[in-house]
This record gives C-alpha cells, structure tokens and sequence, in this order.
C-alpha cells in the first residue's frame, strides 16, 4: 500500500531546498505525493515553483503585504486544517524554520499526524536571533517524529534535547542538491543589469538582506557601509537583489537608490542568483542558504548577524561573522577586497553542508521509516 506524504512550505528557501527532494518522491512508487503551498511568500515562492517544474495541489495562498507574525499563524493554522482533514497524509514533510513550518507541524499535530523535518537541528541557542526562526525551529524539532538533520553538528544539538538517536538521519543539505543542479558555467544573464556588468574587470559584492532582527538601525548601518564602500574603492560594483518586503525597498531606495556604482535589481530566479554568486568577488548576507552555498562555490561571505546556526563554513574560514555594526562590515568588506593574500584563504572551496546525495539519503530514511526496506540509511559524512 502506498503511503501518502504531503510536504508543505511556503518561502523561497523552503521551495529551493525542497525542490530536489520532491522532484524524486515523485517518481517513487511506495509513495503518494501531494504538495500544499502555503504562499507566505508569493512573487518568491512561485519563481522557484516555475524553475522547478513544481505544482501545488492546494494553494492556501495566505500573503498579505507587510504581514505580522500574528496573522501569518493565524492563517497557515486554519486554512491547513482543512486541507489535512481532507487529505490525511500518513506523513508531513516540512523544512527548516519559518512560520510555515512550525505552524503546519503544530497543525498536524493537532490532527496526530506524523511530521519528518527537513533541515532540522540548526541551534543558535539564543532565542531571539534569528527572530523568529530559533523558536520555529526547536518548536518544530519537539513536534517531529523524524529529524533530517543537515550535518554532525545539527544532529549532536538534537541528540542534546533528548531526542531518540533512531529518528535523526545525517543527510547532508538538499541546498547542495539544488545548487549541484543549476550551476553552469557558460551562463549567460538576461538580466539588463547583470548583462553590462564586466565581471572581469570589475569587483563585484553581492549583498542581500532580510531579517527581521535587522530591520531599522542594523539595515541603515549595513547599508550605509557598503555606500562608504563604494566611495572608497571606484572599481566595485554591488549588486543588490532587493526582498520584496516593502520596509527593504523603502530603506535600500532612499539610502543607496542614486548611486551609480550600486545596484539595487528585482530578487533574482534560483539560475540566475547562482550563476551571479558564482561570478562575485564576496557575498555579503544576514541569509541562511547563502552561507551554505557559497562555500561550495568558493566565495567569501561576511555573515550580517551577531549569530549564525551554521558553524561549519565559519570554521573552515569561508565564512566571517561580522555582525551588524558599521566598523566593522565596513573594515572587513575593505580588507577581503584589498588584501589579496587574506582573500586567497578565505576563498578556498570547502562543501560541509552536503554531497548532492541529501534527497537520495531522506527517501532511503522514509522507506525504513515505513518499512518499505529493512536497511537504515548510512549517514552523510561531511
Ligand atoms: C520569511 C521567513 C524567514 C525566511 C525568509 C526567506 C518567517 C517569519 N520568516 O521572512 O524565516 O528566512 O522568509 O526569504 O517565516 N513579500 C512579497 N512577495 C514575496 C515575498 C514577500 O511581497 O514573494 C513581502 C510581503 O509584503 C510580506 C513581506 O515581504 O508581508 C515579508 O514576508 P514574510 O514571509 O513575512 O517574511 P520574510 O522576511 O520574507
Ligand atoms: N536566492 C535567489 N534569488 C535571490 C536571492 C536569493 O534565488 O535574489 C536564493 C539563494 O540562492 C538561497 C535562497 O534564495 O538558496 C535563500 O533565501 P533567503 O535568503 O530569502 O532565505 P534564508 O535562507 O535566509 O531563509
């Protein structure tokens, strides 16, 4: 008898690391797939489901400009109630740590269905950083019956809180999937911006930026330090793919809109952001998937947080948490662009967060999970 799994996310990232995964359940045969999107994002989400081919079954549809916490869960809550009440999955699957996932494996709780988490045991340990995704994650983590835990690391924070060593598998990060998937070499971008830029000649800095923790004080510091940035050095260039969260754009327009050496551009497809991280200098981002594939593409990222739940790339040295304030992204950022010999160590291609075998080993965990197969999945061994 086939079981039926239904995944559900409803962000960009949850989509792109997502993607990979459901592109292989489909083909499974002990498997009934059905996808719920919960659209936290809109615009974002359904760029990734176009480039993947992906369609959603139910469509909760749930953004709202500008939308608070409060009326995120209220809304994923409710309207996915109905859809698991209809559906009865045997399995939920989510990922990673938005609103979407907490609340849809507290809504299969509710229903006492079985949750498997995707990407699960990412720990800062400090519960308003990131805000509010430490929370979403460990509440998730309480509520799952089966942890796919990234790396060692993650699955040494969950063994930490008890959780049973037989239901966390060591998967690597399906991001690495993703990105094995749509890096290309001969790329070319259609982006009229992108298209002008000589990546030869040019440094580029890739900046992007959303947190919520960030909004106000630490978003103007950031942003007035790449402004400086450009002052100083007459040979960068800085692309900035811009959140469609209304309170970035508003900032990023009025503090660095009429520069000409700044460029503030639609967020990109997944094919084109690799491609352009792939042809940048260092990334600047306070993101969480961007610290995971940059250091498989061998650039340089300073973290724009006080904390990071990603501990490998920091050791290898691809990583540099910078923080917030403006002295330092501001110093840093001068010298990885100036000092050739500092670049070249942090430049160093290093892979912690996966093989591109992370969906392959999850199948292979839910088919012993179902008892489809008698073997455990060997786990990923960074
Ligand atoms: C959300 C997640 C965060 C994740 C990030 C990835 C929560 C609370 N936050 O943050 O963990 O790192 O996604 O990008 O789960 N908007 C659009 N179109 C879009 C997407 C967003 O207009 O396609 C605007 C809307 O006005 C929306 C706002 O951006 O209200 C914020 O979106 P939201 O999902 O609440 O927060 P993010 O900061 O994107
Ligand atoms: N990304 C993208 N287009 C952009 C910016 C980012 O496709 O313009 C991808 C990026 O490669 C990574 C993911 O989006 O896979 C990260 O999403 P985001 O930074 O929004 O969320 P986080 O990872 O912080 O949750």
């Amino acid at each position: 008898m086939k079981k039926k799994i239904m995944a559900v996310f409803g962000t960009r990232p949850e989509a792109i690391k997502m993607a990979p995964l459901l592109k292989k359940l489909e083909n499974e045969k002990n498997y009934e797939l059905t996808i719920t999107v919960t659209a936290q994002h809109r615009e974002m989400l359904d760029q990734v489901l176009n480039l993947f081919a992906l369609k959603a079954d139910y469509d909760l549809d749930i953004m709202q400009p500008k939308q608070t916490l409060n009326e995120l869960t209220a809304r994923i809550i409710n309207k996915l109630a109905d859809v698991l009440k209809k559906e009865k999955p045997d399995l939920l699957l989510v990922h990673g740590d938005t609103s979407t996932t907490f609340v849809s494996a507290l809504a299969a709780f509710y229903q006492q269905i079985s949750v498997a988490h995707v990407e699960a045991g990412l720990r800062t340990h400090v519960k308003y950083s990131p805000f509010p995704e430490e929370m979403n994650r460990q509440l998730t983590g309480v509520l799952a019956d089966l942890h796919f835990a990234p790396t060692k690391k993650a699955a040494e924070n969950l063994l930490s809180e008890n959780i049973e060593k037989d239901k966390i598998y060591i998967t690597g990060n399906t991001v690495i999937d993703a990105l094995f998937s749509v890096v290309d070499k001969n790329y070319s971008f259609q982006n009229p911006v992108l298209k002008e830029i000589d990546f030869e000649k040019k440094d580029v800095l890739l900046l992007t930026a959303h947190r919520r923790e960030n909004l106000g004080e630490p978003m103007e510091n950031i942003f007035r330090a790449v402004r400086d940035l450009t002052a100083e050095l007459p040979d960068l260039e800085v692309v900035f793919p811009v959140h469609l969260n209304p309170l970035i754009r508003e900032l990023s327009k009025k503090m660095l809109g009429d520069n000409s050496q700044i460029h503030l551009i639609e967020p990109l497809d997944y094919l084109p952001f690799v491609n352009l991280m792939a042809r940048s200098k260092i990334i600047l981002t306070d993101s969480g998937g961007i610290q995971e594939e940059a250091p498989s593409l061998a650039k340089p990222v300073l973290v724009l947080r006080d904390t990071t739940e990603r501990p490998e790339a920091l050791e290898a040295g691809t990583v540099i948490k910078v923080g917030t304030e403006y002295q330092a992204i501001y110093q840093q950022s001068l010298k990885l662009l100036k000092d050739e010999a500092e670049y070249k160590r942090r430049a160093a291609a290093v892979n912690p967060y996966g093989d591109g075998k992370a969906s392959e080993r999850i199948i292979k965990a839910l088919d012993y999970y179902f008892a489809f197969s008698q073997e455990r999945a060997a786990d990923f061994k960074g």
